[in-house]
């Protein structure tokens, strides 16, 4: 007898319905998603036994005609991908065609449906998956899906479900998700006729729809957040410090109107919120993150409740400086005006980590080993505290200029490794403005800035900073002829690096760098863009292989960041090798005036470091 037998589709649904519906909130959630990708302006969610019991989902999305709606049963029927490439480019929550006939599978399942104007409906009932009944049905808008008994058939599972109460919180989550990703939509959800949820679409204030969702208290601690960058978009509210809670079940981050629970973007919320909130307590924030769906796989989990970034370093630091700009301000403490009048106390512990990081970094620049500083002399040892970004507005109330960053927890940052998002664009003029005075540990340029402040710049990230706006500008405009150079080299290369740079001529072209094989593991470097010239040209090439995007990946700024990135990186390596003749460092001020500081680059480092002298002045008494 043969061993290996076929399963039937019955059995393969049922599996399939262990990964896709874990509980009734699952179903809630699948069912929502239909009627969303339906077009529905209005959904209705009622429950009853917590959701074992029944669910009862109706829409007044598109519907379906007869034969789309005996297929949708079928698994792998779908109306939302048709090609392999349709995958790469998602727009609609579902795509995999597995969820009703999962449901269907391990419940008594129910379909009234019609197309709208069709003089007939369709009506269709599943019994744990057996063969379907389909009846006419009178006409009707919409679509209203009836799932009984969820899990009749798989007792083991049945047994799984908790307390009506634990399993109705479940749905009415769910219902709170898709109701905070689509404020266009009206949701209405009910348990056994008592109201869970009522929002009808509220387009013109996001603030309504949370405070459906999170309680009308929240509504008054809203504040918007906005950060759009290059291929990324981060848009949404943070409640202030006042309005928190003890668990982390108030963070809410949404991709592509999806919600998603990401560690990298959970963490990246917590830390920028960590010089905030008193210990214990978690912040309330509804982020949607939009990225080009090319840019984001959702297709890594059952639920769809992960997704894989093609560049999720890039994400995390819009996120950041998104919320740090938010808090930075501190709204919630009144206008500008009436915070000058009663400033927030600053803490000299910052500066004097600043300082101390500033020297220990410019000593092992200089003779490689750290100098003691005031840290080590007598009295108590601070802490290696973040710094609180609300202390960083310069006398006067202007607008926050650039800054060390703050420590991660654990570890004391060097200067030039604080968080990008620290690596804002001050204000305009700025860097002309400064008045360089020497050099300090033979590296760091040390310059008088705006009211009285010493500033400190790292050439090194000041270079970096301005490549990467040069060929990020390049790259935008389009560029294709390779940049004019004079520079011609032949480098042996490994195997796979030479494969990944011929494959990716066209995008390295776009980069203004123009490669040629040149028999075996040899390769023509035949021009580089400005500021390459002179660069170890197999360091640049190897790095420039492993970041290149694979050849499928459409040649647009998301998918060449990571190149960009590595470029203006060793443009920089090699500039700062030398210190800065007085010409180099007023013209590259005058690049740094023009740069965009929104991209993070390699290191994410600082480009200057500001110390109001009142505060150095206190220090040394
Ligand atoms: N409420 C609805 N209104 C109109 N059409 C629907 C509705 N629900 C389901 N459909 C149709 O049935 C098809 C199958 O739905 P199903 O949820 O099983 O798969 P899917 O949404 O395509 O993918 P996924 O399994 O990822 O959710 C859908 O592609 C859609 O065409
Ligand atoms: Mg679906």
């Amino acid at each position: 007898m043969s061993r290996i037998a076929r399963l039937s589709d019955v059995l393969i649904n049922k599996i399939a319905a262990g990964e896709v519906v874990e509980r009734p909130a699952s179903v809630v959630k699948e069912l929502c998603e239909n009627s969303l990708d339906a077009g529905a302006r209005t959904v209705r969610v009622e429950l009853e036994g917590g959701g074992v019991g029944r669910i009862t989902i109706s829409d007044d999305g598109h519907g379906m005609n007869r034969e789309d709606a005996t297929l949708c049963l079928e698994r792998h029927a779908t109306s939302k991908l048709r090609e392999l490439d349709d995958l790469f480019h998602i727009d609609s929550m579902g795509f995999r065609g597995e969820a009703i006939p999962a449901i269907a599978s391990v419940s008594r399942f129910t379909l009234h449906t019609a197309e709208p104007e069709a003089h007939e409906g369709t009506k269709i009932h599943v019994e744990g998956g057996g063969p379907p009944t389909v009846e006419d049905a009178p006409p009707r808008v919409g679509t209203v899906i009836t799932v009984e008994d969820l899990f009749f058939n798989v007792p083991a599972r049945r047994k799984f479900m908790r307390q009506g109460a634990t399993e109705l919180k479940h749905c009415e989550e769910s219902v709170v998700r898709l109701a905070l990703a689509h404020p266009e939509v009206g949701f209405f959800a009910t348990h056994e006729g008592h109201e869970l949820f009522a929002s009808p679409a509220s387009e013109h204030d996001p603030r309504e729809r949370i405070a459906a969702a999170l309680g009308p208290a929240s509504f008054p601690h809203l504040f918007p957040v906005e950060e759009r960058r290059l291929g990324v978009s981060v848009t949404g509210y943070l409640a202030s410090p006042e309005y928190t809670l003890p668990n982390a079940r108030g963070l809410y981050t949404f991709v592509n109107r999806r919600y998603i629970r990401d560690r990298g973007l959970i963490s990246t919320v917590q830390r920028a919120f960590q010089d905030f909130l008193p210990a214990g307590r978690q912040p309330v924030v509804v982020l949607h993150i939009d990225v080009e769906p090319r840019a984001v796989d959702v297709n890594v989990h059952p639920q769809k409740q992960e997704v894989r970034f093609a560049d999720a370093r890039g994400v995390q630091d819009a996120v950041s400086a998104a919320l740090s700009r938010v808090l930075r301000a501190s709204p919630w403490l009144g206008t500008p005006e009436q915070q000058a009048a009663n400033p927030p106390p600053r803490d000299a512990a910052h500066y004097a980590h600043a300082v101390e990081r500033f020297l220990t970094r410019a000593q092992e620049a200089t003779w490689g080993a750290p100098l003691p500083t005031a840290m080590d002399g007598p009295g108590p040892s601070q802490p290696a505290r973040p710094l609180s970004p609300s202390y960083f507005a310069p006398p006067g109330g202007g607008a926050p200029g650039p800054f060390p960053g703050p420590a991660m927890p654990g570890r004391t940052l060097g200067f030039g490794e604080a968080q990008p998002q620290l690596n804002e664009a001050p204000p305009p003029g700025y860097f002309v403005a400064l008045r360089p005075m020497g050099l300090l540990g033979s590296r760091f340029h040390v310059c008088e800035g705006p009211g009285g402040t010493l500033v400190v710049l790292d050439p090194h990230a000041a270079l970096e900073r301005a490549r990467l706006t040069a060929y990020l500008r390049r790259l935008d405009e389009g560029t294709k002829a390779p940049a004019p150079s004079l520079f011609g080299t032949t480098v042996e290369l490994s195997l796979a690096a030479v494969k990944s740079l011929v494959d990716g001529r066209e995008a390295l072209l776009l980069l203004g760098v123009d490669v040629e094989p040149f028999g075996g593991t040899a390769l023509a470097l035949k021009s580089v863009p400005p500021g390459l010239e002179g660069v170890d040209p197999r360091a640049l090439l190897e790095a420039l292989s492993r970041a290149l995007p694979p050849r499928s990946a459409p040649l647009d700024v998301t998918s060449l960041a990571e190149a960009v990135r590595v470029m203006a990186c060793h443009a920089a390596r090699r500039a700062s090798a030398t210190p800065l003749t007085d010409a180099q460092l007023r013209a590259l001020l005058g690049e740094l005036d023009r740069a965009d500081f929104t991209p993070p680059c390699t290191h994410g480092t600082v480009v200057v470091l500001e110390m109001p002298l009142l505060e150095l002045e206190r220090r040394a008494r």
